[in-house]
């Protein structure tokens, strides 16, 4: 009987610890992981950060466009490829590629779309509007619309993604 007991506590012992250490396994991956995880802006469109959204030929010269940024984008626990990263609005000022200007079409106050409306930008969810350079003007929103850096290569319009902290007055780059 005692012979009986030892055994199964042996077992029953040996199953304990092979089941904590298949637990521990993916726990000490998560604590782990962030600080070997590539950052979304270098994992994606060959890590430098460049994005394209369109061909130059496409933009029309003189007006705004509200073009969706896409592209893979990696955290601690899952890649995710061809995810919307957000969107830009960009003006063509005239034929030559180094004419573009661009700005975040998220809202600086709490990330909503901004659209156009009329010669200038609107946020419908808190009522905040900027002018036609992204001023703000009016509404919550802390700043201005954020600017994106636009560049063309080959023809290929593309922009330098940037997420910017939401809701305070100073720009600051999120990722
Ligand atoms: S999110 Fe744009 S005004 Fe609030």
């Amino acid at each position: 009987m005692s012979d009986r007991r030892t055994v199964l506590k042996v077992v029953v012992g040996a199953a304990g610890a092979a089941t904590a250490g298949v637990a521990a396994v993916p726990v000490a991956g998560l604590v782990v992981a962030p600080a070997h995880t590539p950052s979304p802006l270098a994992a994606r469109n060959g890590g430098d950060g460049w994005t394209t959204v369109a061909r130059l030929e496409e933009l029309a010269v003189g007006q705004w466009i509200q073009l969706a940024v896409t592209g893979a984008e990696i955290d601690a626990w899952s890649a995710s490829p061809d995810r919307r990263l957000g969107a830009v609005w960009i003006n063509r000022r005239g034929e030559g590629a180094d004419t573009l200007q661009g700005l975040s079409a998220v809202c600086p106050h709490l990330g909503c779309l901004i659209d156009r409306l009329g010669d200038h930008f609107n946020c419908a969810c808190h009522v905040s509007s900027f002018a036609a350079d992204g001023r703000a003007l009016e509404g919550p929103s802390p700043r201005g619309m954020d600017p994106i850096e636009v560049r063309v290569r080959d023809g290929a319009v593309q922009v330098k993604w940037v997420r910017f902290r939401l809701g305070v007055a100073d720009r600051v780059k999120e990722g």
